[in-house]
């Protein structure tokens, strides 16, 4: 504890303790191992949210693959995207022929997967597959097919496993809920705090 201040304060509750969570990577390692064998996989995460996934997910995956990352962002506030979704460019490895798996923390309005997509279609893998930890079904804006499915969660903001607040929280090994007036009115008043300028 530093300075006694509870660095943990603005969460609710755990909604997916670490134990929940290993057996539910293990189950979709053993879905993805069976539908990948014999195909030239490449893991795709997106940036920050999926670092910790990923890395539990192809520790998991029992066949030989490539993992890759890039960074995308959507300038919205930090609660919620606007629809605006930008890919650093200089990130993307070679796709063309491959089997790739896009690695996801979560899906919420579909606008990041949805554009994401058609990204990757343009550079002409074999085939794409979409591996997401968790769906908030209930925000969804646009359309966007998961083939491999973690959780659906209710609408709250979730911290934790890779997800933020503001840059906080990635590194908790379990999923939270963050206390709603940890984050509601917050988008309006502190723009400096809540702006989303970095990668998701
Ligand atoms: P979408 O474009 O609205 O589907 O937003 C997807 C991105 O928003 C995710 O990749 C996350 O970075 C972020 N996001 C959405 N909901 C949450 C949440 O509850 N906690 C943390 N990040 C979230
Ligand atoms: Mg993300």
């Amino acid at each position: 504890m530093t300075d006694g201040v509870d660095w943990l304060a603005d969460l609710d509750r755990v909604l997916l303790p670490e134990s929940v969570l290993r057996q539910r990577v293990r189950e979709l390692a053993q879905a993805i191992a069976a539908d990948y064998a014999g195909k030239d996989l490449l893991v795709l995460g997106v940036l920050t949210g999926s670092f910790v996934f990923v890395a539990d997910l192809v520790r998991a995956l029992d066949l030989p693959l490539e993992v890759g990352f890039i960074s995308a962002s959507s300038y919205g506030k930090q609660s919620a995207s606007n629809g605006q979704v930008t890919v650093l460019e200089g990130l993307w490895p070679e796709l063309s022929g491959r089997d790739v798996l896009l690695v996801e923390d979560i899906v919420d309005s579909g606008h990041t997967l949805a554009h994401l997509r058609q990204e990757l279609a343009r550079r002409g893998p074999r085939s794409v597959a979409v591996c997401c930890l968790l769906d908030k079904t209930e925000r969804r804006e646009v359309p966007v097919t998961v083939e491999y499915l973690g959780f659906s969660v209710p609408n709250e903001f979730l911290v934790g496993y890779g997800l933020d607040y503001a840059g906080r929280f990635r590194h908790l090994p379990y999923v939270a809920a963050l206390k709603a007036e940890a984050y509601q009115g917050k988008d309006e008043q502190s723009s400096e705090v809540l702006d989303d300028v970095g990668a998701e």
